[in-house]
């Protein structure tokens, strides 16, 4: 197989912080007055913090001026960040951190390739930041998941080709952005990505990287 990179997404794959972005925007969308299930966030799953409010205010069919947008987001992150505030190396999700210490043990190049702005404190807060190589994440992304460029930049910021590397994601905008840079994308812990990834896990720990070296 020959692989020599492991490109990570963060919010599902790496830490369970799907949940919180959930009931975050779920907060958000109900002072619009607009109802918001676990089912509609499916599709805001990996999907950047502008793009996520401008599905949900297509949902509810509202307008809102720049100034309310722009307050929404402001007010979506504060949520969001309040809930994380206890987050800890103990949230990492089963699999991770035996992953990431045989990956650097084996040699492979590990990277992130997250649509979180939040991405970099989180790595930090989680004390794993030193076992990445490469960081791209939703401040230095121009077009985000499904379009490839968040992990064709990491590939690249790695002098390795898509081929080369493997992605690990939970979220179908993810699945697809690996998929459209001729990466090979795992799914992990979402069982709607079935059928959609190249290959699929429950859980990290059911992973094996031999069968990838
Ligand atoms: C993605 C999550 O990783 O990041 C989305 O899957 C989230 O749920 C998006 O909305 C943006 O995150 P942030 O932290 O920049 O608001
Ligand atoms: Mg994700």
């Amino acid at each position: 197989m020959g692989y020599r990179a492991l490109l990570f997404d963060l919010d599902g794959v790496i830490v369970s912080t799907e949940k919180n972005h959930f009931h975050a925007w779920k907060k958000t969308a109900n002072h619009l007055g607009i109802s918001f299930s676990e089912k509609d966030n499916e599709a805001l799953k990996g999907v950047n913090r502008v793009d996520s409010l401008k599905h949900i205010l297509a949902l509810g069919k509202r307008i809102v001026p720049d100034e309310e947008f722009e307050a929404l987001l402001h007010f979506k992150n504060e949520e969001y960040l309040s809930s994380i505030e206890d987050l800890c190396i103990k949230d990492l999700l089963p699999g991770v951190f035996d992953l990431l210490n045989l990956a650097k043990n084996k040699g492979f190049n590990i990277g992130l390739g997250s649509s979180s702005k939040n991405a970099p404190m989180i790595l930090e807060r989680l004390e794993i930041a030193a076992y990445f190589d490469v960081v791209i994440d939703g401040n230095g992304v121009t077009r985000p998941k499904p379009d490839p460029e968040v992990f064709l930049n990491g590939a690249k910021r790695l002098g390795l080709s898509p081929s080369e590397c493997l992605v690990f994601e939970d979220a179908q905008s993810g699945i697809q952005a690996a998929k459209a840079g001729g990466f090979f994308a795992i799914g992990v812990g979402n069982p709607w990505l079935l059928g959609l990834a190249d290959d699929y896990y429950n859980s990290l720990t059911e992973f094996s990287l031999e069968r990838y070296a």
